[in-house]
């Protein structure tokens, strides 16, 4: 727990960004939280040390990582990616004083060598590196990145201090009496129509499935040689995919369980199949891909 002053200035902190929001946002910044550069999109309130570490925590953050900080106020989120986590990055300040004390104080935890910081607009900012993209923005500022964000490269993970991206529901979220971090994994893209063959008994029948996808939740319906069958328990995280197939094929009843991870226009991985009812179980490398668009 944060001490008791802390804990007072914290709160007075959030009264004023809840302030802020209330007035709309950027429009309604209040002269403080105006940069010498330009117009902030967002004021400064630092996350508390205890909320950096689950935030870095929820997200699994390792030394493979590289952690970029949107709007990074003194550095604080990159500097203990880098010092506890042994992650890599960079933060982006448009304030010029919070952008020099970030490079005094990673100078200062010697760990300027992995914890960069520029002084940059983070709507112009390159996010290709992220493996872990940290935000404590506004509502407005998250969805208006939303789309960049979600053409990231499957699997980066995302963590936002307090603030959602609407109906892009969070994989995990951790609430503390005062605070809230949601986490996301960006989602692959599979939406449309994949096409493989399966052994089924004696033959090798062709599998079509047309997958519908909502952020990462996906749904869908499969036809094994045009016949429908179920499609259950799908399910997407980052490029992995997994789901089952159930039905009646020829006469035997199959359960086809299918994970594999998504690259571009193709899933590999591995199916358990159940061919007829007291059939044992056998698992088989599997490959799908996807059915291009007719024009
Ligand atoms: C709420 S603070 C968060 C600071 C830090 N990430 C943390 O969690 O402790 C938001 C920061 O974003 C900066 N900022 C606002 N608009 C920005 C923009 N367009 N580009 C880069 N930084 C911006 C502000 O100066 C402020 O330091």
């Amino acid at each position: 727990m944060p001490a008791a002053a802390d804990h007072d200035r914290f709160f007075a902190r959030r009264r004023w960004m809840r302030t802020v929001l209330a007035g709309g946002g950027t429009l309604a910044l209040p002269a403080l939280a105006q940069s010498m550069d330009r117009p902030l999109d967002v004021p400064f309130v630092p996350t508390s040390d205890e909320t950096v570490d689950r935030m870095l925590r929820m997200a699994g953050v390792g030394p493979k990582d590289y952690v970029i900080d949107l709007g990074s106020g003194d550095g604080r989120i990159v500097i203990t990616a880098a010092k506890q986590f042994g992650a890599t990055g960079f933060g982006v300040e448009l304030n010029t004083e919070r952008w020099k004390l970030s490079l005094r104080n990673a100078e200062k935890e010697g760990v300027s060598d992995r914890a960069t910081f520029y002084q940059r607009d983070l709507f112009e900012t390159d996010l290709s590196k992220a493996t872990v993209l940290t935000m404590y923005l506004l509502p407005a500022v998250n969805l208006k990145l939303r789309p960049r964000i979600l053409a990231l490269r499957p699997g980066t993970r995302v963590v936002s201090h307090d603030f959602d991206m609407a109906e892009w529901m969070p994989d995990a979220r951790a609430d503390r009496s005062w605070t809230r971090v949601y986490l996301w994994i960006v989602p692959a893209r599979v939406e449309g129509e994949w096409s493989w063959k399966q052994a089924v008994g004696r033959g090798a029948p062709e599998f079509t499935m047309e997958l519908r996808q909502q952020f990462q939740v996906i749904s869908g319906s499969v036809r094994i040689d045009n016949e429908p069958y179920w499609l259950t328990d799908a399910r997407l995280r980052g490029d992995e995919i997994s789901f089952t197939v159930i039905g009646d094929a020829g006469g035997v009843r199959i359960r086809h369980e299918y994970s594999g991870r998504v690259a571009g226009d193709a899933i590999k991985g591995t199916v358990r199949m159940v061919n007829g009812d007291n059939a044992a179980p056998q698992s088989a490398p599997w490959t799908v891909v996807r059915v291009p668009k007719k024009p």
